[in-house]
């Protein structure tokens, strides 16, 4: 298979990396050092080197955000370790992370011991000693656990899993109701505690993309219960958070910032399939901090055009006020700001079903046209089922059934270091035809139109789990295909700025060289300074046999072996269904090959990797 070759190897002489290692450590643990390491063969010095790592990463950097509570993990006094509520979350993008704060702070200011607890950060020793636990868990994948809760879902299916009689627990889900799979994690969850033995307090929650309506009224009624169940508690007083909260911001997913945009550039060619847009926002004056790895929320204006469609389609009055759980606004309005209009979910079909006598629709939503009832969703947006089977709909019962509109997130592709006061995005344009007519994604074409001067809702939605080594000593690999490419700029003008001197190879791809290399002349003059030691291409088009990175991966095998056994830290981001598990298949089989291990060995390998945050993923 021909791999474009533009490739290029800087290396630190191992004297120079080993004077930055030492140099940063007290001089009075020099002599440990070298004890430690005296005698020592190749495989547990690389054992060590990783041993270290996962202590790093659980510990914070000089510049993490200093926790707002104090780090105490169990409760002391009369009342023993037990009388306490744990808060224990899974989160991919912050929405199950902001619950579950938001109940741990409910619960604390009423003065009931309770801890808050990321999954991955949670002690499973401690499980059978638990008495109240509450788990708030979103569903990845296809029913999968987000990133951070894949070992403690792990260890609660397998067969370590301790009996849980003393344990009684409450599981709220997160997910989103056009997956097939909906909140599938939490539900398994659920069902395993009763399978211990635990006793469930409340019924499960399964929230959809409008969180607050399900998510709320599970916390007033878990709220409840902990009131019951640990009264005699609360003279313990606070516990504090195992995980810290986030700072708290004067601009929030709640209270966005209205920023100026400042630059709306298509980066990709004019022949290109695609529209990709460089976005700069100023951030000037907000108050508003992020660092590499975060996101930025966008809270979208759907179309003026969209709106006219609907309202047309459905012969209502724009101007018709609506109420609708205690807002009241125009139609128009509703419509605008406040509804998901490009995305449709079973329910609505279902309701909608309902209004009219279809056989095509309600063929559809049986069991047996389930993966047809996925790709259309997929494609279809609202107008399309309003056209293909019209229905009656008074204005109010519209808003009722419509979701309200969500904010998307957008990997941050520029360092504070770099740029200042400003956040840059690579956004893709999500545009396509249904039968010959336009259709388009909500906050992509909201972006792409906006002109430089306007301004927008924006938030910074932080990922603590996607962050460049505390060690800028440490090589990392960066797998970013399409705009998957965004935090990996942002990484790299890091890394230039802090003088970080580990190596940086970077893993990119795209259909076509010629239209599609986002941000070439910044990865070429990268290379050139030695910012960037290795850049590895797969233009999947531009041969007859279609090559992705997942193929370059596997090209560079035992290069990229060596990079991971000597400590490297690798990021994944991008198109989640297929690359990202493609990588992953390929880093698993790179284990096998390369590292001669088995299939259990090559898992636990990843795992531990994933354990010391060293094989990370921001994929969407
Ligand atoms: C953590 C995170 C980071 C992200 N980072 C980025 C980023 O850096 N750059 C970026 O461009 N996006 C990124 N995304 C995706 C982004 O949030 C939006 O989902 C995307 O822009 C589509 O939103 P939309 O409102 O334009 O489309 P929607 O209004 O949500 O979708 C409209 C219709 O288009 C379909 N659709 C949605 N996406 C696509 C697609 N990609 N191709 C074809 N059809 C589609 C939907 O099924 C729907 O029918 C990220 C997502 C997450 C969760
Ligand atoms: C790549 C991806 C896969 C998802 N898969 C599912 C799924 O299988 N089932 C489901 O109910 N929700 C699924 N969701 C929706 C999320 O669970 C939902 O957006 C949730 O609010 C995210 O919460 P978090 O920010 O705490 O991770 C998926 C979301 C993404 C981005």
């Amino acid at each position: 298979m021909a791999i474009p070759k533009i490739a290029a190897m800087l290396r630190l002489s191992r004297c120079e990396r080993d004077m930055t290692v030492t140099s940063s450590l007290p001089a009075s643990k020099h002599n440990l050092l070298s004890e430690l390491a005296t005698g020592l063969d190749q495989h547990s010095l690389t054992w060590l080197s990783g041993y270290f790592a996962g202590l790093a990463e659980a510990r914070p950097a000089n510049d993490a955000p200093v926790p707002t509570a104090p780090v105490i993990s169990a409760v002391v006094g009369e009342v023993g370790v037990n009388r306490r509520a744990t808060v224990l979350y899974g989160s991919q993008t912050g929405n199950a992370q902001r619950v579950a704060e938001a109940l741990y702070e409910r619960l604390e200011s009423e003065g009931l011991p309770v801890r808050l607890v990321r999954a991955d950060r949670y002690s499973t020793k401690e499980l059978k000693d638990e008495v109240l636990l509450y788990i708030v868990m979103s569903t990845q994948g296809d029913g999968d656990p987000p990133d951070d809760s894949i070992a403690f879902v792990e260890f609660l299916n397998g067969r370590r899993a301790p009996k849980l009689s003393q344990l009684k627990y409450g599981v709220l889900g997160l997910g989103d109701s056009s997956y097939p799979v909906f909140c599938g994690i939490s539900q398994r969850l659920d069902d395993r505690l009763a399978e211990l033995g635990a006793q469930r307090l409340l019924a499960p929650g399964a929230a959809d993309l409008d969180i607050d309506s399900v998510a709320t009224p599970w916390t007033d009624e878990a709220l409840q219960h902990a009131r019951s169940e640990l009264d005699d508690a609360k003279a313990v007083g606070k516990v504090g958070t195992v995980t810290p909260l986030r700072p708290k911001s004067a601009y929030t997913r709640e209270r966005p910032y209205q920023a100026e945009l400042l630059v709306n550039q298509r980066i990709t060619g004019r022949d290109s399939e695609k529209d990709v847009r460089h976005i700069e926002i100023a951030l000037e004056g907000s108050g508003l901090s992020y660092q590499p790895g975060d996101a930025l929320g966008v809270w979208p204006t759907q179309s003026d055009s969209l709106v006219d469609q609907i309202v047309d389609a459905l012969a209502l009055d724009g101007n018709e006020t609506v109420v609708c759980k205690d807002s009241s606004r125009p139609l128009r309005e509703w419509l605008t700001r406040w509804r998901e209009l490009t995305q449709i979910t079973r329910p609505f079909l279902t309701a909608h079903a309902a209004r009219v006598d279809a056989q095509g629709l309600h063929e559809l939503l049986q069991p047996a046209g389930a993966s047809d009832l996925r790709r259309w969703l997929e494609t279809r947006q609202l107008i399309d089922v309003l056209r293909t089977w019209p229905a009656p709909w008074t204005a109010t019962e519209l808003v009722q059934a419509l979701r309200p509109l969500t904010p998307r997130l957008y990997s941050i592709a520029s360092s504070p270091l770099a740029v200042g006061e400003e956040v840059h995005l690579t956004v893709a344009n999500v545009a396509f035809e249904v039968g010959g007519e336009a259709r388009w994604g909500a906050a992509s074409q909201y972006l792409s139109q906006l002109e430089e001067g306007q301004h927008l809702p924006i938030f910074i939605e932080e990922n603590t789990r996607f962050r460049l080594p505390s060690d800028p000593g440490r090589d990392i690999i960066m797998i970013g295909p399409g705009t998957g490419i965004a935090p990996f700029r942002a990484f790299v003008q890091h890394r230039v700025e802090t003088q970080a001197t580990g190596r940086n190879w970077l893993f990119f791809g795209n259909p076509h060289f010629s239209s599609d290399f986002l941000y070439q002349s910044e990865w070429q003059r990268a290379l050139k300074d030695g910012h960037l030691d290795r850049l590895d291409l797969a233009f999947s088009r531009d041969q007859e046999e279609k090559v992705y990175v997942q193929h370059l991966l596997w090209e560079r095998r035992s290069e990229l072996f060596e990079w991971l056994e000597a400590g490297a830290h690798l990021y994944v981001c991008g198109d989640a269904s297929r690359m990202a598990v493609d990588v992953q298949e390929t880093l698993l089989r790179v284990a096998r090959h390369e590292g001669k291990k088995d299939e259990v060995q090559a898992r636990a390998w990843l795992d531990q990797l994933a354990a010391q945050g060293r094989y990370a993923r921001d994929v969407y």
